[in-house]
């Protein structure tokens, strides 16, 4: 469904009284993801996680290298084509308060994507709103409320209802659950997995927590330094990642996650938020 062929990408980075420098944030990057599975991307900080998301739905240019999506390159489309490519592709942040615009209330923010890529009428909104927020486990109420008025989870929830408004194939979930406690972040990933097999959702999950990796995704590749040195075609096959950046990031872990979260999240027997 996804594919990237030999994808690189620079910025140019420095102060502006001071001298820039060329950071190559991807380098030679080649990757396939399958329709309605979860491809996680691991890596420390600055490997270029972000880069690679924000590449797919468009918010980067690659320099070099190619793009795929259903058989399109993602940046040669002309403007209308890319309009509707980018309607199927969303993207999910960590910072969940500084993704919604406190001054507006929950049903607009919501209703927002709907606006720009639909023509619906105002009944359809107030009703799509309503059921938006049913399916991420919301009241309707929450709708009249603003964004500080939420805790992190439920934003993050608000944040997903917004993604899944316009009905994507693909989302970015770029550090969805790093800032939250670990019962939420299971919460959050049983919602995930919930909407993914509901609406055949392709994921691109990015992480450097390994363990909620290993609990969500079906594939995993590792980032270093902007290039790909390690990947696993099933989650499971954890001790096929040798690379010593993967090693450093499994030796990482805290040990104590993964037991909690065995027990509370079953995977893929059919989840459902409590
Ligand atoms: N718009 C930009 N301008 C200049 N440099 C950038 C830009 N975006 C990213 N970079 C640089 O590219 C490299 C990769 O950044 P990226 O944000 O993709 O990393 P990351 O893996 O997501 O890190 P983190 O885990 O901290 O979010 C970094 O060195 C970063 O400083
Ligand atoms: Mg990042």
């Amino acid at each position: 469904m996804i594919e990237f062929i030999n994808v690189s990408k620079q910025f140019r980075e420095g102060i502006w009284w001071g001298q820039k420098k060329n950071v190559q944030a991807l380098h030679d990057i080649s990757l396939q993801i399958k329709e309605g599975t979860c491809f996680a991307i691991v890596g420390e900080s600055g490997s270029g996680k972000s880069t690679l998301g924000k590449l797919l739905i468009g918010l980067e240019k690659p320099d070099t290298g190619q793009i795929m999506f259903q058989g399109s390159n993602l940046h040669e489309a002309d403007r209308q084509k890319r309009q509707l490519l980018r309607r199927d592709m969303q993207i999910v942040f960590q910072d969940c308060y500084s993704a919604v615009n406190p001054r507006m209330k929950i049903k607009d923010v919501i209703a927002e994507p709907m606006r720009v890529h639909f023509q619906y009428s105002a009944a359809e909104i107030k009703e799509k709103v309503k059921q938006l927020l049913e399916a991420v486990g919301l009241d309707e109420e929450a709708g009249e409320q603003y964004s500080h008025q939420f805790s992190g989870g439920q934003l993050q929830r608000i944040t997903i209802a917004r993604a899944i408004s316009i009905q994507p194939k693909v989302i970015v979930l770029d550090e969805v659950i790093n800032s939250l406690d670990v019962l939420v972040q299971i919460s959050i990933l049983k919602l995930l997995k919930r909407l993914q097999h509901e609406l055949n959702l392709t994921y691109l999950f990015i992480s450097h927590d390994l363990h909620a990796v290993k609990l969500f995704a079906d594939e995993v590749a590792i980032l270093d330094k902007g290039e790909i040195v390690d990947c696993a075609h099933q989650v499971k096959h954890f001790d096929k990642l040798t690379h010593p950046a993967s090693r450093r990031l499994i030796e990482a872990q805290l040990p104590i996650v993964p037991q909690l979260a065995k027990e509370e999240y079953p995977v893929k027997k059919g989840l459902y938020v409590s």
